[in-house]
């Protein structure tokens, strides 16, 4: 059976190609999905967040029952601190008990924590089996469902928590997003996603930022047509870089825009922004490094920080930090690379590039335009 309103972008890797759909109602018509992509597993392990298992994951279940494929479904909170491998081997464990084999696949139901370690569980049980992304938060259909990279966190001898350290690239089979699926996910962490769709426009389509602020209302509202019309021209921005760059050897990096600076806000205010809020600051601050370096104009700063203003992001990380401290956590952040810190900076709008041995004083004057003292 054909859904009303299919969207399904392709994205195609050197190592793989598989369909995003996007569609209301998508989650009730897993099954045929996936047969429609070609994966008929003998089972399968549904690894979802609690948030969701009444909801999306129960219909994912139905459709794949009534497909006549065994399932077992596999609850887990959600929170950053459980992205960990002590929660790579329960899930691991939970599958091996409940007979899921080679034949069998993971199906992953959540936002980008439960995407992120169900896909890296899926990478490396049996040496990896297959893994269906099914993206029940903004951010995770926009960016963490798309593009393979899964992975879990582990914690430094201080006690801060080193972000997405192992892992692994495997591209998923299909991805499958269900705007109604959005319709309980809070408006703080619908925002949250919105930061990533910034921080596409700003790589790649700056009239977006435009189309988002006309359409914001409805946005907030859950509105399915316009949330579904968001997510393919997200995703078709992804999925155009990560075709490019699968393993992050060049053209990927520009991905990571803002999210150096973010890193280091998750690690010092992890209690007090969320990943996408801490996104959104970082893209600011990068706007303006480009400007500090000479390297861009205030347009895109000023573009950015009004679009974030007509979203409800903060502009400015929400307690005062120490500029030190800020880029003292920036060099922990593994996207160093060979002892020097590596930067994706706005040129322009649309035009993105990544620098390296950024002076110190453009950095305190980057951090300072976003509140730090
Ligand atoms: N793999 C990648 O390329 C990639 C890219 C970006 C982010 N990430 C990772 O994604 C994570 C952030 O993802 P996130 O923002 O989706 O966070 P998340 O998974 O923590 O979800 C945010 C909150 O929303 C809840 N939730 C999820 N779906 C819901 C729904 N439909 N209704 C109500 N509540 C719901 C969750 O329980 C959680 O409390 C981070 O760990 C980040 O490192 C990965
Ligand atoms: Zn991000």
């Amino acid at each position: 059976m054909q859904m009303e309103g299919l969207r399904s972008v392709i994205v195609r890797t050197d190592t793989a190609g598989y369909p995003v759909e996007i569609a209301r109602g998508a989650v009730r018509h897993v099954a045929e999905r996936m047969a429609a992509a070609g994966l008929r597993p003998t089972s399968v392990a549904i690894i979802c967040d609690t948030a969701v298992e009444s909801s999306a994951a129960a219909a994912v279940d139905r459709s794949l029952r009534d497909a006549g494929i065994p399932v077992a479904r596999i609850a887990m909170n959600a929170s950053e601190d459980m992205k960990t491998l002590g929660t790579l081997g329960d899930l691991c464990e939970r599958m091996l008990a409940d007979g899921i084999d080679r034949a069998g696949a993971v199906v992953a139901v959540g936002g980008g924590v439960v995407g992120d370690v169900a896909g890296f569980a899926a990478a490396t049980y049996m040496r990896g089996i297959a893994c269906v992304q099914v993206p029940t938060t903004l951010l995770a259909m926009v960016d963490a469902a798309v593009g393979g990279k899964t992975a879990v966190n582990l914690a430094r001898p201080d006690g801060s928590l080193a972000k997405n350290i192992i892992g692994s690239f495997a591209q998923p089979i299909l991805v499958i997003c269900d705007p109604e699926s959005l319709a309980t996910l809070p408006t703080r962490e619908l925002r949250s996603g919105l930061a990533e769709c910034v921080k596409h426009a700003v790589i790649a389509d700056p009239e977006m930022l435009a189309w988002i602020a006309e359409r914001i209302d409805p946005i907030l509202a859950h509105d399915p047509a316009t949330l579904a019309e968001l997510v393919e021209r997200n995703v078709r921005i992804k999925a155009d870089v990560v075709g490019a760059d699968e393993r992050e050897q060049g053209r990927r990096a520009v991905l990571n825009l803002g999210h150096t600076f973010a890193h280091a806000i998750e690690a010092l205010l992890h209690d007090e922004c969320t990943h996408g809020e801490a996104v959104a600051i970082g893209t600011l601050a990068a706007c303006r490094l480009a400007v500090e370096l000479g390297l861009g104009t205030p347009d895109a700063e000023h573009a950015v920080r009004s679009a974030l203003q007509q979203i409800g992001l903060p502009t400015a990380i929400p307690s005062p930090r120490s500029v030190a401290a800020l880029i003292e956590a920036m060099g922990s952040d593994k996207k160093k690379q060979g002892g020097t810190l590596r930067l994706v900076v706005p040129f322009a709008l649309g035009d993105v590039r990544l620098i390296r041995d950024v002076p110190d004083p453009a950095l305190d004057a980057a951090w300072r335009s976003v509140g730090a003292r």
